[in-house]
This record gives structure tokens, C-alpha cells and sequence, in this order.
């Protein structure tokens, strides 16, 4: 089989957000999981209305300015220190079961492979050195990651997609996503890009488009379709 270009989304796609919904439970207690959801719905939809103004913040600024609002819609109050050590748990999150053994099959089948995220750098770079996912990230682009830092503007404008297949030196009909995230497959679907579709919900995809072609349920079943 042919060998693809391989471009993955991070947060809940390679990492498991665990660790932060654990450290928010210590903290908030019975209202964990409605501010850990609150959390990571505000931090999209701040990215998405940055892009609607044509404004732009970096993505730790955002996921700051978002947690301050799930604290304040469940009550919740925080020490700095807190907020401050739930951010370091961003970087310090583990990989997915499936990860590590997906990424090494699909790096011996020769796929080209980088991580693209709305992390900012300093994110990124901690989190890939955490979890050892760099030594299997290209280093076509530096570091092995894309961020969309580099040109300001978050998932789902098509200017971002198009980016990483700049930085891959392929049109963007070549270059595959690999996200948990819905917004992230039609966004990059309609971009050009193919996208595969990794469930990790149990099946439940956004209604704004239809679900693409190949959705699969670990890594391992990716390196399985791609012939790795
Ligand atoms: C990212 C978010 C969308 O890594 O999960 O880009």
C-alpha cells in the first residue's frame, strides 16, 4: 500500500485528558465532570469565535480564560497555585493505549507522520517529550509538530489544513487527518484533506456533515486499514 502523510490531531486523539479530570475532581469535587466538559467545550468555542473576529490569542491563553469560566459557572474557586499546577497537567498528560505500538507499526510501514494541534509550541514540545511520541514524529517539520501558532488562526479555517500540507510538501488531497474531534474531520474534509475519524465516544460524530469514509477505533486498526 501506498505511503501516506499522516498528520495527528493531539488532545484526545494521541493523549487521554485524564489526568486533568482527575486533578479537577481533587479540587472541585461532585462538580468535576460538569467543569471538566464545561472546560474543554469554552476552549473551542473561544478558538472558533477568535477565528469568527479575525482575532487571535494563543491556545494556553485560551485554555486559561476557559477554565476560569467553568470555575465561575460551577462555583468554584481556585488558588492560583491550583489553576496553575491543572495547566502543567496539560503537559504532562499520557498517550492512549493503542499510541505507542500504532505509531511504531505505522513509522515501519513508512508513513510520513507529524502531530498538528492547536497547541501552541510550548504545549507541544513538553507533551511529545512526556509521552515519547517524538521519536516517531517527522522531523520534516521541526520538532516533529505543526502548530497553528505559526500562522495565528485555529481549526476549522482551511487556511490551517492547507498549512500542514505546506509544511509536508504534499497537495492536500495527500495528506490524511487522523482526530477524535468531529469539528476537526469536516473541517479538514472540507479543506481537501482525507480524514480518518478515530472514535473514541462510542460512535457519536457531529450532525453538520457526514461521517467520513474510514473511521476506525484505535491506532491499531488505522495501521491495520493502512496496510502497516
Ligand atoms: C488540537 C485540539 C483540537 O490538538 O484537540 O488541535
Amino acid at each position: 500500500m501506498a505511503q501516506e502523510a499522516l498528520a495527528f490531531d493531539m488532545y484526545g486523539t494521541l493523549v487521554n485528558p485524564l489526568r486533568i479530570w482527575q486533578q479537577l475532581e481533587q479540587y472541585v469535587g461532585p462538580h468535576a465532570q460538569r467543569a471538566a466538559e464545561l472546560w474543554r467545550q469554552k476552549q473551542l468555542e473561544y478558538t472558533f469565535r477568535l477565528t469568527a473576529m479575525e482575532r487571535y490569542e494563543d491556545f494556553e491563553q485560551v485554555t486559561r480564560k476557559a477554565l476560569d469560566y467553568a470555575l465561575l459557572a460551577t462555583k468554584a474557586s481556585l488558588s492560583a497555585g491550583q489553576k496553575q499546577h491543572l495547566m502543567e497537567q496539560y503537559n504532562a498528560l499520557e498517550a492512549f493505549p493503542d499510541v505507542q505500538q500504532g505509531l511504531q507499526r505505522l513509522q515501519q510501514a513508512g508513513h510520513v507522520m507529524v502531530v498538528f494541534s492547536n497547541g501552541t509550541p510550548t504545549m507541544l514540545a513538553p507533551l511529545l517529550h512526556h509521552t515519547g511520541l517524538e521519536r516517531y514524529m517527522q522531523d520534516v517539520v521541526a520538532q516533529g509538530y505543526i502548530s497553528v501558532d505559526e500562522i495565528q488562526i485555529y481549526k476549522p479555517a482551511p487556511s490551517v489544513y492547507q498549512l500542514v500540507a505546506n509544511r509536508l510538501h504534499r497537495p492536500i488531497h495527500e495528506v490524511r487527518l487522523i482526530s477524535s474531534n468531529p469539528f476537526d474531520i469536516i473541517g479538514a474534509a472540507s479543506a481537501g484533506m482525507q480524514a480518518t475519524w478515530i472514535d473514541r465516544s462510542g460512535g457519536l460524530f457531529d450532525t453538520l456533515d457526514k461521517q467520513p469514509e474510514m473511521v476506525v477505533r484505535s491506532l491499531l486498526e488505522l495501521a491495520d486499514r493502512l496496510g502497516a
